[in-house]
């Protein structure tokens, strides 16, 4: 029996600050940006705001590389405008939740710089320092943006972890002075009245004891040493005693960010009795347009069976206790219309038939900034526009260190690179879409005369209201938070079909994921059953057997 709660019931938008809304005209977005723009996610009617680091940060990525966890970062603005903020969105009813970014800091953290400053320092345990092994790195890891994870320190003689770039060293978990910090300033932020934290690649901060070398490959320098890290051997203790040590005293949300989760582990970070997390993000479903076994730029279609299988299992191993969070975007993703919908002839009905096929499922749905507008992905002709270090560390890794050829790389990037997700929010069809008075840190995609939030809302057919119709059904229909999960046409390559039931009611969810037209033939009987929305007109009274034209969607409520 799956027990209520508020978090189960809401919608959460995710804000990716730099490129949501400038108020001040310095090209970079801000908090009275988001200000600004409150009443339009009011009448969007999402309940929960996530906002991606606002923290004081020297931007190395992006605010992911936190210098100080209890400031606010000058080009965002100051603390006063951040509680301004947070009154705002409270006074609307929308709750916000903020980003713990701690299983690394930046390298200008305070901590950091006392660690590094000697051995017997007492901050050097706050971070991962080990002696070179035959005057090279300790292990052969290689970090996600590139290189080895380690990087030398002369001044102590040893080197520091770092997963990711070499300004954002790992914090040490095993130190439990580091763990209480941690804890304080969680507390920090829940006492100023936020309503929870989404946690940043949280399942990474229990690393193997040892840190063992990652299995050696055939003309590899670096090679992934995930499994001495993803799902460590003291994860589940670290979040059962944050939960007890925090979040237990509050009425909070949480969602763990966990690459290289399974379904069978997330059904332990969410089950309710082991108070660990609330939900957590997973990744299988985003892996499945990459080759297996390589990194996320070398490309392979998706089958949607894959998507189904993924999907579906994900819905039935967290049916008792577990929860899911449900999304096809985030900052890191490209736009999901450009991914597995269409962009050019069917850009909206196919978003929309995207959007019905994700928030029909059962779980919090996550709806990252401009999806509700069908914000596309972007093609720079050149690499200089873009600005994302994982894009650039790969490119120059690739085109300038290994001589490969650019042209294959760059539709690598214009398909996955994460600049797609993060153009400036086009909000209306001025310069720059509106989105600031001066020049924007990023370029705005060209196509913002035609997709805007301007010319979204004076459509009563457009992609925004859809998803505003989307988020109030869930306020109307229980069954659409709390109904189980039935996956139907598991076969079938093109459409996407489930029920979800509670007690007498079911719903019927049908999407076709293609250009092409199919017969569908339902099962269940639709002589009474009521067309809650869809993406096309739908005759009054149709058979059970119907026509599903290019990417409809449609949900009927039996
Ligand atoms: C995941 C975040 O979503 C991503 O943007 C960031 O680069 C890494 N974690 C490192 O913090």
């Amino acid at each position: 029996m799956t027990t209520k709660k508020w978090w189960k019931e809401a919608v959460v938008y995710q804000i990716y600050p730099r490129s949501f809304n400038d108020s001040n005209g310095d090209g970079v977005g801000d908090i009275q940006g988001i200000i600004e723009k409150l009443d339009y996610l009011k009448e969007l009617g999402v309940d929960v705001v996530w906002l991606s680091p606002v923290y004081k940060s020297p931007n190395d990525d992006n605010g992911y590389d936190i210098s100080d966890y209890r400031n606010i970062m000058d080009e965002f603005g100051t603390m006063a405008d951040w509680e301004e903020m947070l009154a705002e969105m409270h006074k609307r009813g929308i709750k916000l939740i903020m980003d713990l970014v701690v299983n690394h800091s930046s390298d200008e953290h305070e901590w950091f710089q006392e660690s590094r400053k000697s051995k017997d320092n007492p901050y050097r345990d706050y971070y991962i320092w080990r002696p070179g092994k035959n005057g090279t790195e300790p292990n052969n890891w290689e970090a996600t943006f590139g290189g080895s994870v380690w990087e030398y320190d002369e001044q102590t003689d040893e080197y520091f972890l770092h997963l990711f770039s070499k300004k954002q060293p790992d914090l040490n978990w095993e130190n439990p002075k580091l763990r209480q910090e941690v804890y304080d300033m969680m507390k920090f932020w829940l006492d100023k009245g936020i309503d929870g934290f989404r946690m940043d690649v949280i399942n990474f901060i229990s690393k193997v004891e040892g840190l063992p070398d990652g299995e050696k490959v055939e003309g590899k320098k670096y090679v992934s040493g995930h499994q001495y890290f993803m799902n460590g051997p003291r994860i589940h203790e670290f979040l059962q005693e944050m939960h007890k040590e925090v979040l237990e005293d509050y009425n909070v949300m949480t969602v763990g960010e966990m690459p290289g989760v399974s379904p069978e582990e997330g059904k332990l970070y969410t089950g309710e009795e082991r108070k660990e997390l609330n939900m957590v993000f997973q990744f299988e479903h985003m892996d499945l347009d990459t080759q297996p076994g390589k990194n996320k730029w070398h490309l392979k279609p998706l089958d949607l069976r894959d998507l189904k299988k993924s999907l579906g299992k994900w819905q039935s191993e967290l049916e008792d206790g577990g929860w899911n969070s449900l999304y096809w975007n985030n900052h890191d993703q490209p736009r999901i219309v450009s991914r597995w919908g269409d962009d050019k002839e069917y850009r909206v009905t196919s978003a929309k038939m995207l959007a019905t096929c994700l928030h029909m499922m059962k779980g919090t749905p996550y709806i990252y900034q401009g999806e509700e507008l069908g914000m596309t992905n972007i093609k720079f002709d050149s690499i200089e526009d873009y600005k994302d270090i994982e894009t650039l560390n790969m490119y120059n890794e690739r085109v300038v260190g290994n001589g490969e050829g650019p042209q294959e790389i760059m539709q690598s990037i214009y398909t996955k690179g994460r600049d797609n997700a993060r153009t400036p929010v086009q909000w209306d069809d001025s310069e720059h879409a509106g989105f600031t008075t001066g020049n924007p840190w990023i370029k705005v995609n060209e196509n913002y005369q035609e997709i805007n939030a301007e010319k979204a809302l004076d459509d009563k057919d457009s992609i925004f209201h859809y998803y505003r119709k989307l988020i109030q059904l869930r306020k109307q229909h229980e069954v659409i938070v709390y109904g189980s999960f039935e996956m139907m046409y598991e076969e079938h390559a093109e459409i996407f079909a489930y029920t979800r039931t509670l007690g007498e009611e079911t719903l019927l969810v049908v999407t076709n994921f293609s250009g092409n037209t199919h017969k569908f033939d339902s099962s269940i009987d639709l002589k009474y059953a009521e067309l809650l929305i869809s993406n096309y007109e739908v005759a009054e009274k149709e058979a059970n057997s119907f026509e599903l034209r290019p990417w409809e969607a449609r949900v009927y409520k039996i």
